[in-house]
């Protein structure tokens, strides 16, 4: 019988040394999210946890734009486009402040739910670039973002309606 030459008892001995190691190297980085498991793909996660800096971030701005569009007398095309997508905006930030309660979860998901049903009133009202109904409906809106303002925030901030009465 021929003897195994100590040459390639050596690399046997590599490969076994080795191998385990390897298999503990994968094995972390599939752990450690490298590699995307259904449930990093499916749940959703606030990238902004603050309510204060959220408000300042999307809904302020989105608001304000609004205000200013909605308060012309004559919507050219670019703004109606411009109203369009910040209702789209706001109507949508009623499904991202569900995942922010900041107490009372039930409370708070009934204002968020409610934000999200109005915004896709106006929403759907901006597509047909009517004037009167789409600041009804913005006006409507913004009684459900004071909603919860009242109840979460002490009333503050009473979000000025100037369109209507002006
Ligand atoms: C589910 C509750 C909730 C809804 C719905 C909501 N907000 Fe708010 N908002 C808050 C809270 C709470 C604050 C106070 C945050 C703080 O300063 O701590 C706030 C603050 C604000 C502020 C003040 C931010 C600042 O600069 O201090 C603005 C502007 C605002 N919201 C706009 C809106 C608009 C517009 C809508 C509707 C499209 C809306 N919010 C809907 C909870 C809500």
């Amino acid at each position: 019988m021929e003897k195994a030459s100590p040459m390639s008892k050596t690399y046997a001995w590599v490969l076994c040394a080795t191998l385990p190691i390897l298999l503990i190297i994968s094995a972390t980085m599939i752990k450690s999210g490298r590699t995307p498991t259904p449930s990093t793909l499916s749940g959703s996660k606030a990238v902004e946890s603050s309510v204060h800096d959220f408000m300042e971030g999307i809904n302020k701005p989105a608001y304000q734009r609004l205000v200013a569009c909605l308060s012309q007398d004559i919507l050219d095309e670019d703004t109606w486009k411009a109203v369009l997508a910040d209702s789209l905006l706001l109507a949508e930030s009623g499904n991202l402040l569900l995942l922010r309660p900041i107490k009372d979860p039930q409370a708070w998901a009934v204002n968020a739910t409610n934000v999200r049903e109005s915004g896709t009133k106006l929403y759907e009202s901006a597509k047909l670039k009517e004037i009167t109904p789409v600041r009804l409906n913005f006006d409507a809106m913004l009684h459900d973002c004071d909603a919860c303002h009242q109840q979460f925030s002490n009333g503050m901030p009473a979000l000025p309606r100037v369109i209507l009465t002006k």
